[in-house]
């Protein structure tokens, strides 16, 4: 992402990251991080601040990542490498230590008296969800969720997904976070929202007359939102026995998709107004209930899963498909339905929107290609050439990467990075449509956990449990 002359520049910010270490740090964060200072986006007095338990210093960190990986050369840029390198301090804080808290405090304070201006302070915790909690309170007793000394700035807590493990667990992260820091200084990041493809679900749907005219229940049959990975849980054993595929995707990334998809068009496109029709729309999109679990919805365990977690016994579910209903004028009759999956044949994310003609045939299928290739492609039926008037289907395809020559788009991750700095919350979840999403899938959640009934196992490669191809065609649909 280039600076453009419309681009405000953004607040000078300390960037706080708890597990700077950590995996998520490594592939995704300090790689956009790297990127935004290369675009030159950053306020020159950024500062990048590693928390980590263990005494690690800045360049054993730069040493260990691979920064550049997703760049056009996939070579760091050494003056880019330079810059960034200059901006990375690391602070060695134990986490349950309140003491180490007021220090990681001065040490802020510091940094902004050296700037001589008040600085955005985020605090990113890239650890494990468990001890949000406990970490957030700590940041409360030190005085960390305040703005800075000069009173302007904000304090901003950025967690990553999954937001509880149930409606239980959600509420009470929900509450105690809520206890420490403002709604409007929590943000949740679900970096599905924040790519490329899907922020055009929006522009697609509302500046295109067309489409809008047909999206609802007398032309639209059914929907299938699917999500599928080649990689297996790789070494995420404990993260994974503790969230399995319904947490992970489903509840978080799938269900925004949804919302994206169906929800209503606001008067204005802001934050607010996005929220609240994301909100409304997840209101009505029906709780699974708890007799209808075992018939609306598919689980499924890749042969080798409890192996690789040391849990002979796991019911964890790798694979995950789940039929909704959207209770509204507009969807009433047009079910969706959501799948996901680990170790599958091929990664694929897409939503499919599937109309049908009069005698319920399928007759065009409208398909938004979230990634790989890019792209939104329209299936029409047309006239085969010559004597007989015979259709046969024709596809109008839009390519991202052809039609913008666009190799460059900035990553979801840089995107959630400048929207904490802007103070943006358009990409990031409320707590509404966090609980919104557990309570749609509260039974579901229930069931598998302690029922080990029809967990289909499947073979890493395959497309999964046959058993997703009955749920589809009890919905009459066909997989597109
Ligand atoms: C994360 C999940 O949120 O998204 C991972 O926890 C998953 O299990 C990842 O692999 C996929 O992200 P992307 O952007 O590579 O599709």
């Amino acid at each position: 992402m280039a600076k453009s002359s419309e681009q405000p520049a953004l607040e000078p910010a300390i960037f706080i990251i708890f597990g700077i270490t950590g995996d998520l740090s490594q592939r995704k964060l300090l790689p956009a991080l790297y990127h935004l200072i290369k675009s030159d986006l950053l306020h020159a007095n950024t500062e990048i601040v590693g928390v980590t338990r263990r005494d690690v210093s800045a360049d054993d960190l730069l040493n260990s990542v691979e920064l550049c990986v997703n760049e056009t050369e996939k070579v760091c840029d050494p003056v880019v490498l330079k810059k960034m390198r200059s901006m990375i301090s690391m602070q060695q804080v134990d986490l349950t230590d309140s003491g180490d808290y007021t220090k990681l405090k001065s040490y802020l304070d510091g940094i902004e008296e050296k700037h001589a201006i008040c600085m955005n302070r985020l605090f990113y915790l890239s650890i494990p969800p468990q001890v949000y909690a406990p970490i957030v309170q700590l940041l409360g007793k030190s005085g960390l969720n305040n703005s800075c000394i000069h009173g302007v700035a904000k304090s901003r807590l950025l967690i990553e997904k999954p937001f509880g493990y149930d409606l239980a667990s959600a509420k009470e992260l929900i509450a105690e976070t809520g206890k420490v820091f403002h709604e409007d200084q929590i943000f949740r990041i679900d970096h599905y929202v924040a790519k490329e493809t899907v922020q055009d679900i929006l522009t697609f749907r509302f500046s295109n007359p067309l489409f809008a005219a047909i999206w609802d229940n007398r032309y639209i049959s059914h929907i299938q939102i699917t999500a599928t990975e080649k990689i297996d849980i790789e070494n995420r054993a404990i993260f994974y026995e503790e969230t399995g595929a319904l947490c992970d995707f489903i509840q978080s990334h799938l269900m925004q998709l949804l919302a994206l998809l169906t929800m209503a068009e606001p008067s204005k496109l802001t934050s607010q107004t996005i929220h609240e029709a994301k909100i409304d729309l997840l209101d009505t999109v029906q709780t699974v209930s708890a007799a209808d679990v075992w018939k609306d919805t598919v689980r499924g365990q890749y042969d080798g899963y409890r192996e690789e977690v040391h849990n002979p016994g796991s019911i964890r579910e790798t694979y995950a498909a789940v039929k909704l209903a959207i209770d509204s004028p507009q969807w009433r009759g047009v079910p969706v339905i959501i799948r996901t999956g680990k170790a599958l044949a091929k990664k694929e994310t897409k939503l499919s929107i599937i109309f049908c003609s009069k005698d319920g045939a399928i007759a065009n299928s409208l398909r938004f290609r979230i990634q790989p290739d890019e792209g939104i492609s329209l299936n029409l039926l047309a006239k085969q050439p010559g004597y007989e008037m015979t259709t046969r289907p024709v596809s109008m395809d839009f390519n991202y990467g052809q039609t913008f020559n666009d190799h460059g788009h900035p990553d979801a991750y840089e995107r959630v990075l400048v929207d904490a700095v802007r103070g943006d919350h358009t990409l990031f979840s409320t707590s509404a449509e966090v609980l919104a999403s557990w309570r749609i899938l509260e039974n579901v959640v229930q069931a598998w956990s302690t029922s080990d009934k029809d967990l289909h196992k499947y073979r890493k490669g395959t497309t999964g449990p046959s058993a997703v191809d009955e749920l589809a065609a009890k919905t009459n649909a066909e997989w597109l």
